[in-house]
């Protein structure tokens, strides 16, 4: 999938990146180079989550910092995170990483409620 290769429809090229700490996994981030009809609506650019054991201590912000430094290297002028409004961890770290909202709409995949944020780079 980083690659592009033979990716399947309504997929697009996307790196997975971990977090590791004193050698073990805390965490798995997922950044996609683009969007598209769907993931414009949900999902976004980047997806993330941390460990159940680890959360709470910091590390679901610093993911979300390190994914944005290597959405910079894709040349996105700004990346696109969408969240449900009941997820308020991940609503914390979408802000402290100076998420803006845009606005509230139905989840093409969940039909569930849905909010946008965008983050400049
Ligand atoms: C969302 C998630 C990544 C947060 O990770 P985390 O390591 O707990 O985040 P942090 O420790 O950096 O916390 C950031 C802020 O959110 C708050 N927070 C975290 N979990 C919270 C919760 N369940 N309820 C309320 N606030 C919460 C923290 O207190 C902190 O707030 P503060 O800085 O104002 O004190 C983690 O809960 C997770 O992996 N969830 C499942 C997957 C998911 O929802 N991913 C996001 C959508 S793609």
């Amino acid at each position: 999938m980083a690659l592009g290769y033979d990716l399947p429809p309504n997929r697009v090229q996307q790196d997975e990146y971990w977090l590791f700490a004193n050698d073990r996994i805390f965490g798995s981030c997922r950044i996609r180079h683009r969007l598209i009809a769907m993931t414009e609506l949900d999902r976004g650019h980047i997806a993330y989550e941390i460990r159940p054991s680890a959360r709470r201590q910091g590390y679901g912000t610093a993911i979300l910092r390190l994914a944005l430094t290597k959405a910079r290297l894709l040349d996105l002028d700004r990346v696109l995170l969408t969240t449900h409004p009941s997820n308020h961890g991940s609503i914390r770290v979408i802000e402290k990483n100076g998420g803006e909202f845009q606005d509230e709409c139905l989840s093409p995949f969940t039909g569930e409620t849905v909010h946008r944020y965008w983050i400049s780079l």
